[in-house]
């Protein structure tokens, strides 16, 4: 029986070190967000209990605001003794979770790296790499080998021989910490606000600091439950179609739209097509940089939604099609967004699911968490050997920390929202961004990362930042398989071509 959502929970659990009984699991199928709500039960201060069981489901679902109740057709799928569910469409948690309450943006913040820092301390607590682990307010020099898990607070180098300091914080308190320049801890590059595990050991003489043996970064199993469909579907993954901007390729979406609609070469590709995913940046907004309006073909915002609303209309109605906001869209650019407010939704057809970015939901049981990656532009210069031409190299260091963009106060605006809704949790089957405007595919611990184009050709903007776009291409993936076919419709029909370039 191939894994769906129902494996995909029992992984989630055993990830957070619980086993969830049986009824629970089937009371958690039947929600609407099940893993928004596994989220919320490894997250509640309990007994301690390694299980999970049916009354402490129902003890979170008391305190969550009710929804309207899903369609009886599928609630009754998920209640069916068959209790391998596979919704088409599912969406399990939006990063987004409400506006930030209270006015004090000092204490605001605070909550949110709190929030980072205990949903990634959970990940990597029990792991035997961390033996004698400790809070940094109970180290003492004296007592041999020990490990903390901290948020990187800062990282500086030492004058003479170049030596990484580390200040790390946990909910207890900070510790310094070195890491030798020639040590294998030092192999790869600690940035601020991610959160790791360090062995430490102590120095003899007093006054000197720990130095870190090893490093343990949250990542993903090595070996874990993948979802994968029971009959072959596919998924069609786009980003960036910036319409409304005078480069919009509208050549190139003309290809798409007749693929899509079974005309041509690759039909039996395209009849395989269910869903489509639009990973931000669906239009080309206003004001985003300086002087942009030489570049607009449609200057009125609300003008591009409805643009966007006939370029969808396009693509066959039986597609569902799934997008989220990206830094050019009208919602506010401090991740996690919001979706896209009713006003503007109105002008997509009604086979789109509008979502907040970053979002994961199923598709066919398959996890697919979609980002749109403005943290690229603070990771690639941070992370020595990136490239915006080789995106998923930035995207494998992503699910390393299971964070999709920890800098704070780069160029990545930050919501101080009461719950961290960057960090990667679940672990999912597909991981998409694109903002970077280049195409890449990869595989890593067993997930899928794409990082998939634009439909925009290259502006003066870009011109003078020296970034090099790689347009009109798409991903589209067998969901029964995680096969993937990389197709460019830059020239007219599609045609395949290689992961990477
Ligand atoms: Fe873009
Ligand atoms: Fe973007």
């Amino acid at each position: 029986m191939a894994p769906g959502l129902r494996e995909h929970l029992v992984a989630y659990f055993e990830e957070h070190h619980r086993l969830v009984e049986a009824g629970a699991l089937q009371l958690l199928l039947t929600n609407h967000q099940p893993l928004l709500v596994s989220r919320e039960l490894v997250e509640a201060p309990g007994d301690g209990s390694p299980f999970v069981t049916v009354e402490m489901v129902e003890r979170v679902l008391a305190l969550r605001t009710p929804r309207p109740p899903e369609p009886a057709g599928l609630r009754d799928a998920a209640r069916s003794p068959d209790v391998r569910v596979e919704r088409p469409f599912a969406v399990l948690q939006e990063g987004f979770v409400g506006p930030p309450v209270g006015s004090d943006a000092l204490a605001a913040y605070s909550s949110l790296f709190r929030s980072r820092y205990r949903a990634l301390a959970r990940l990597l607590r029990g792991r035997p790499e961390l033996g004698n682990l400790r809070p940094t307010s109970a180290l003492r020099p004296g007592d041999g080998p020990a490990s903390v898990i901290g948020l990187v607070r800062e990282v500086r180098t030492t004058a003479k021989r170049h030596h990484v300091v580390l200040t790390i914080d946990d909910d207890a308190g900070s510790v310094e910490v070195l890491v030798p320049q020639d040590s294998p801890a030092a192999q790869q590059t600690f940035l601020p606000d991610e959160v790791v595990g360090l062995k430490l050991q102590f120095a003899r003489e007093p006054g000197k600091l720990p130095r870190a043996l090893a490093v343990e970064r949250p990542d993903v199993p090595a070996t874990r439950a993948v979802g994968r469909a029971s009959r072959r579907r596919r998924a069609i993954f786009l980003s960036d179609l910036h319409v409304g901007s005078r480069s919009f390729l509208a050549d190139s979406w003309g290809h798409l739209v007749d693929f899509l609609r079974g005309q041509g070469p690759q039909s039996e590709v395209a009849d395989e097509i269910d869903h489509v995913v639009v990973a931000g940046d669906l239009v080309d907004g206003i004001g985003v940089y300086p002087n942009q309006e030489h570049d607009l073909a449609i200057a009125d915002v609300v003008e591009q939604y409805a643009e966007l609303g006939r370029r969808l209309a396009e693509l066959p109605s039986r597609l569902s099609i799934v997008v989220v906001p990206g830094n050019h869209d009208a919602v506010c650019p401090a991740e996690p967004q919001p979706a896209l407010p009713p006003a503007l939704r109105a002008s997509l057809p009604e086979n789109v699911h509008s979502l907040a970015n970053p979002s994961t939901f199923s598709l066919h049981g398959v996890v697919v968490e979609a980002y749109h990656g403005r943290s690229f532009d603070d990771l690639i210069p941070a992370l020595p050997g990136t490239a915006y031409a080789r995106p998923t190299e930035v995207m494998k260091r992503m699910i390393q920390m299971r964070h999709l963009a920890p800098i704070y106060g780069d160029r990545t605006p930050l919501a101080p929202l009461p719950r961290d809704g960057l960090v990667i949790d679940p672990a999912p089957d597909i991981l998409v961004t694109g903002h970077v405007h280049t195409y890449g595919a990869d595989r890593y611990r067993g997930v899928l990362l794409l990082n998939v184009s634009t439909w925009q050709a290259e502006t003066e903007y870009q011109r003078m930042r020296n970034i090099a776009p790689v347009p009109a291409r798409a991903a589209v993936v067998d969901l029964s398989n995680l096969d993937l076919v990389s197709l460019d419709f830059s020239g007219g029909d599609p045609v395949r071509v290689g992961a990477a370039g």
